[in-house]
């Protein structure tokens, strides 16, 4: 069976003692409310700013179905890479996830796929699970090439991997349009692009690949509208952005299955 997951993408926001009071009221949520007595029994990951993520990966602790991540790694081990942050050091900080290829790592940074490969295969390296975000812009939906965006976006950011490397990795379909912007992709244009990356996976991996794969929908998901979007078959949780910088609202978010 896949996992549910919400994951709470803080991007560049909060200072440190903001972060960790947020993560602190979502633990303290999730002590109230074990995950596993949720419908769906879902994950929940934070992708905290990397200053934050020692500390809240330590405040995190064993908490039960509760992970850190981190919002992006070098695609290089070590080095004289000034500013940037390894695999190794997100994985000594105590955290388990990172996200590859966030659209805002992509058109500001001008992250490529070719280099997602890299960064996705360090992280694999590590021990860190990738969440690979895919997703077209308005322009390219409009222009009806969302479908081959997200499947050039797939085949070389992961398809190379072999079926044992990718079953580690969850995959987060954020079209561009949607992202911090109030439109939310409606239920049926999520779960068609879920169902086709799905297919995809089917077809270069097998069946049983495809149907373990956990797929997230990001693009201003809120409590909300997080239910009407998570009950879609292919739709199996959010990463979610603006949202998650309230623990309230996340945590409604993760009562949504
Ligand atoms: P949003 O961001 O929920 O604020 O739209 C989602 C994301 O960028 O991951």
């Amino acid at each position: 069976m896949r996992k549910k997951i919400v994951a709470g993408n803080w991007k560049m926001n909060l200072r440190l003692e903001e972060g960790l009071k947020l993560a602190n009221d979502i633990i303290a949520f999730v002590k109230e409310h074990p995950l596993k007595s949720l419908k769906g029994k879902p994950e929940m990951i934070l992708f905290t700013p990397s200053v934050h993520l020692s500390s809240v990966a330590t405040a995190v602790g064993q908490t039960e179905g509760v992970s850190a991540g981190a919002q992006n790694c070098h695609n290089q081990p070590k080095g004289a890479y000034t500013g940037e942050i390894s695999a190794e050091m997100i994985q000594s900080a105590g955290a388990t996830n990172v996200l590859v290829g966030h659209s805002e790592r992509r058109s500001y940074f001008g992250e490529k796929d070719e280099l997602l490969a890299e960064k996705t295969k360090i992280a694999l390296e590590y021990g860190l699970r990738p969440v690979f975000c895919c997703g077209e812009v308005l322009d390219e939906r409009n222009e009806k090439k969302h479908f081959d965006v997200v499947r050039k976006q797939l085949e070389t950011g992961l398809f190379w991997l072999s079926e044992k490397e990718f079953s580690k990795i969850v995959i987060a379909y954020e079209p561009v349009w949607a992202i911090g912007t109030g439109v939310t992709a409606t239920p049926e244009q999520a779960q068609e692009m879920h169902a086709f990356i799905r297919q995809l996976i089917k077809e270069k991996y097998n069946s049983q690949t495809a149907e373990n794969t956990t797929i997230l929908y990001g693009g201003s998901c809120n409590a909300k509208n997080a239910a009407e979007l998570f009950a879609n078959e292919d739709v199996d949780g959010g990463l979610i952005g603006g949202a998650s910088l309230k623990a309230d609202e996340f945590c409604a978010i993760i009562k949504s299955f």
